[in-house]
């Protein structure tokens, strides 16, 4: 007996130990896997089906996220910044003297200081999406019941920091007890007279006014290096341009908030590029055009503030002199995305050069960032911000809303076209489904801002007999060759006028939608098929 189950015991027991092996083996299989699957949240890789096919689709790197909006670091803030230095204008000053009403009780003085209380409250019960940051005294508008003033502001839903200017033209009326009130408001930009003045110095010698008109409130200059000395002591991490060039404006994100994601973590200066290739998909030639410059698209200014950066052009000038003097300067050149950034951690040299000479997909610069390195690279998200520019044209479109609309994200474009991966999008985003919906949702003859890729123009015609519809291109003299944004544009561009493209219609588009009160998506509320294609949702 006890012969027969000697062996069955020992096989037993080699058995468990067996299975228990398998066990450990498999949980440390998952363990690997989901070490080198988990990446931070990022905007584009919400959801785990589209994590998983970002990664298994490295072969073929067309981002299949949403390309007619763009979300960016102002949009993924969870809640507004805090600012103690800018204190918002809350209501007018409590105790205000009652003054004299002189000479005639009809004379409207407009800086007095009861007709600003009276334009602040005014503007407060009116505008309740915009913080009142500060008011200039009004001045005198175009009639003796009128006064121009200007303020600054930003708008509850965006959530930088940044400030933006308004200048209306408000009519007022003196009563009789000597109270001031407000009959009437100009629309956006209406007040002309209050218009800060061009701070412009004629050129002492021709005595010409120089034609370079800058927003005071923009300085996106790009940095020097400085010194020798300067440059010996910083410490660099140069990327070489890589097969993300010319690539969709995503991919191009993708891979530069790796980069700068990178420099972060090996605390190093960043040299960047401004000049970048804008995809076909994007230019109105449909093909790829080069030498766009980063500043047209986002704000350098606050990268600059926020991150460590060099001009890639000022830095090889400075690399180049140093070099003819026979500096040596020390430098590490890594070959390939392979060497990972924790292996260059404890590497001191002044400059740390990364190739990307390999062929396609392996000279990505996104792949630095792939496996291990995701836990320890995070992409700097919030150093990115849209353009201040496209933002001002942002803001004349809301403003000249008053501030009171609301908007429908409608994607069609290529999607609409691919009956395979979205079958009901065509059918759900057609003319007469969205008048349809849209009753449902939104009330008759409220503003109505669509932001799409649709091309035609008179596709909504329909909606235009419920609502008051709204469209990028019918302010398209806010970039037109008299706006303000093409003059800006054209000074960063060496005085060649800039093309208002497809990548900043997507941009200007996505922050309009944002700025709505209703906020209506294709995707959940227009139609039921899945944002990244069928069985992805
Ligand atoms: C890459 O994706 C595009 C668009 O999704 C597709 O047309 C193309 O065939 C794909 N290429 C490969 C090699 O999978
Ligand atoms: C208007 O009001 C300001 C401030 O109260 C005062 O200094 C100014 O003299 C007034 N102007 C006239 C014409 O009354
Ligand atoms: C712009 O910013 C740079 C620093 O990035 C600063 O040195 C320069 O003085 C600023 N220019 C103006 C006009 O504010
Ligand atoms: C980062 O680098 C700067 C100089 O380049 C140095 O002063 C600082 O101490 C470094 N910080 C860390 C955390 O290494
Ligand atoms: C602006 O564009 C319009 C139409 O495109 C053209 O007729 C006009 O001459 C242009 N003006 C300037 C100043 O370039
Ligand atoms: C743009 O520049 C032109 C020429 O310098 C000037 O006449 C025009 O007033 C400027 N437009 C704006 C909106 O600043
Ligand atoms: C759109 O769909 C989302 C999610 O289903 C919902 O929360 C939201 O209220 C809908 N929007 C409108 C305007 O109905």
């Amino acid at each position: 007996m006890s012969s027969a189950t000697e062996p069955i015991g020992q096989n037993l027991i080699k058995l468990i130990s067996n299975v228990c092996f398998s066990v450990f083996v498999f949980a440390v299989l998952i363990f690997t896997v989901v070490a080198i699957t988990y990446q931070p949240p990022d905007p584009w890789l919400e959801s785990s089906k589209a994590l998983t096919r970002v990664f298994s689709s490295v072969q073929n790197a067309t981002f299949q996220t949403d390309d007619s909006l763009l979300k960016t670091g102002e949009d993924l803030i969870p809640s507004p910044p805090f600012s103690i230095s800018i204190s918002p204008v809350q209501s007018p000053p409590p105790s205000i003297q009652p003054h004299i009403c002189s000479p005639s009780p009809s004379f409207l003085n407009c800086s007095d200081p009861a007709v600003l209380a009276a334009i602040q409250a005014f503007n407060l019960r009116i505008f309740k999406s915009i913080v009142f940051l500060d008011y200039q005294t009004p001045v005198p508008g175009s009639s003796a019941d009128e006064c121009d003033v200007a303020w600054r502001f930003r708008n509850r839903k965006e959530k930088s920091w940044r400030r933006y200017r308004d200048f209306r033209r408000f009519k007022l009326t003196v009563g009789d007890n000597c109270g001031i009130e407000v009959t009437g408001a100009g629309k956006w930009h209406s007040g002309t007279n209050a218009r800060r003045q061009q701070r412009l110095k004629p050129d002492p010698g021709s005595g010409r006014v120089p034609a370079r008109i800058r927003d005071e409130d923009i300085n996106d200059t790009i940095p020097t290096v400085g010194s020798e000395a300067e440059f010996r002591k910083g410490r660099y991490l140069y990327y070489s341009r890589g097969g993300d060039y010319c690539k969709g404006m995503n991919h191009f994100l993708w891979s530069f908030l790796c980069g700068l994601g990178e420099a972060t973590y090996l605390n190093r200066t960043f040299v960047m590029d401004l000049s970048i290739c804008l995809s076909g998909s994007y230019t109105s030639t449909g093909k790829d055009e080069e030498g766009k410059d980063f500043r047209f698209y986002f704000d350098f200014e606050h990268l600059k503030e926020v991150a460590s950066v060099v001009e890639e052009g000022e830095f090889l000038r400075d690399w180049r002199k140093l070099r003819k003097k026979k500096n040596r300067i020390p430098l590490r050149k890594v070959p390939s995305y392979k060497i990972t950034p924790m292996q260059l951690q404890k590497d001191k040299s002044t400059i740390i050069w990364r190739q990307f000479d390999a062929p396609e997909p392996e000279n990505y610069w996104y792949r630095v960032c792939e496996g291990q390195a995701a836990k320890y690279v995070q992409r700097p998200w919030h150093a990115l911000w849209k353009s201040k520019r496209l933002m001002n044209v942002v803001s004349e479109i809301s403003g000249r809303m008053d501030w009171d609309f609301d908007a429908v994200h409608v994607v069609r474009g290529e999607k609409a076209q691919n009956k395979e991966m979205w079958p009901n999008l065509d059918r759900d985003t057609s003319p007469d489904a969205l008048v349809v919906k849209l009753k449902q949702m939104i009330q008759p003859w409220r503003n109505l801002y669509v932001a799409t890729n649709e091309l035609f123009y008179n596709y909504f015609d329909k909606l235009r007999s419920q609502f008051k519809v709204h469209l990028l291109v019918d302010y398209k003299e806010l970039w037109g060759n008299t706006s303000e944004w093409y003059n800006e544009t054209m000074s960063l561009n060496e005085g060649r006028p800039v093309e208002f493209d497809g990548y900043m219609r997507v941009e200007v588009d996505t922050e309009v939608l944002y700025r709505a009160k209703t906020r209506v998506e294709t995707f959940n509320n227009l139609t039921m098929d899945c944002k990244d294609g069928i069985n992805t949702c």
